[in-house]
């Protein structure tokens, strides 16, 4: 099974970017799956019903989320029916939604990072937790979209989950990372996807807004740049018997809005 697994879409330049390149990358490379995530594809904060279908329209299978999750309150009372669409896992207990998804054969798991965050639940004990709830019924092939800050807490859930998912794949920093490696049980990793969003920007914001908040740190409105989107994505081939991970790779592209 091949995986695409693309970095945070920021806003609509994000959205554009997807809905322009996914179908022909889904489409050349043969992938199987894939996995967008949308936390700030609504205005660059959050995420509703109607733009998750306008990803999913464009090609993708599942939808992650992160710590932006309820930015859009109306996001609230439309993922239960989204069936394609999760929310982190180790969200307290009372958020509607679930933390994974089984989809084309393969468990996919959300799970929010702590280190530098907004309080959680502990994501470790959570992704334990819920393999031990699935046991037998859990898919070989095991994807998460670890949403977490800290290199350190990243590269660490890979090792936690080192033989028992198929990949532990980062986002959230919007910065894309080289570290795209299999560990030895055969999980792949990589700290972070990156994003889709402005190249020309500050994680996807127009410059000057963060530039003078670090100058300032008066409270301002963000507002998502313009210009070239750069496109982020890591690309997992998985052996189906096995769930071990034979490859990944990076797939980084630009496009001209
Ligand atoms: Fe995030």
């Amino acid at each position: 099974m091949r995986i695409l697994f693309v970095g945070d879409v920021v806003g609509k330049p994000g959205r554009q970017a997807v809905a322009a390149l996914l179908p022909a990358i889904r489409r050349e490379r043969s992938v199987d799956l894939v996995i967008v995530n949308g936390e700030n594809a609504a205005g660059g904060a959050g995420l509703t019903g109607e733009i998750a279908r306008e990803i999913r329209d464009a090609g993708a299978d599942v939808i992650t989320n992160g710590n932006h999750v309820w930015d859009q309150r109306t996001f609230l009372k439309e993922i239960d029916a989204l069936d394609f669409c999760i929310r982190p896992l180790n969200l307290p207990p009372g958020n509607p939604g679930a933390g994974w998804v089984i989809r084309n054969g393969a468990l996919v798991v959300n799970a929010l990072g702590r280190v530098f965050m907004a309080e959680q639940d502990d994501p470790f004990r959570a992704v334990d937790t819920l393999l031990a709830e699935l046991g037998e019924r859990a898919p070989r092939v095991r994807i998460l979209d670890w949403h977490a800050e800290a290199t350190s807490e990243k590269l660490a859930m890979g090792w936690h989950l080192d033989g028992r998912f198929s990949a532990v794949l980062g986002s959230h920093t919007h910065v894309p990372t080289a570290d795209a490696r299999i560990l030895p049980q055969g999980t792949a990793l990589v700290a972070d996807a990156g994003m889709v969003g402005p190249r020309d920007s500050v994680l996807g914001i127009e410059p000057s807004i963060i530039v003078s908040r670090f100058l300032d740190h008066l409270p301002r409105r963000f507002e998502v740049a313009t210009g070239v989107v750069q496109f982020n994505s890591v690309v997992v081939d998985i052996e189906d018997e096995t769930g071990r991970a034979r490859s990944i790779e990076r797939l980084d592209r630009e496009w001209l809005p």
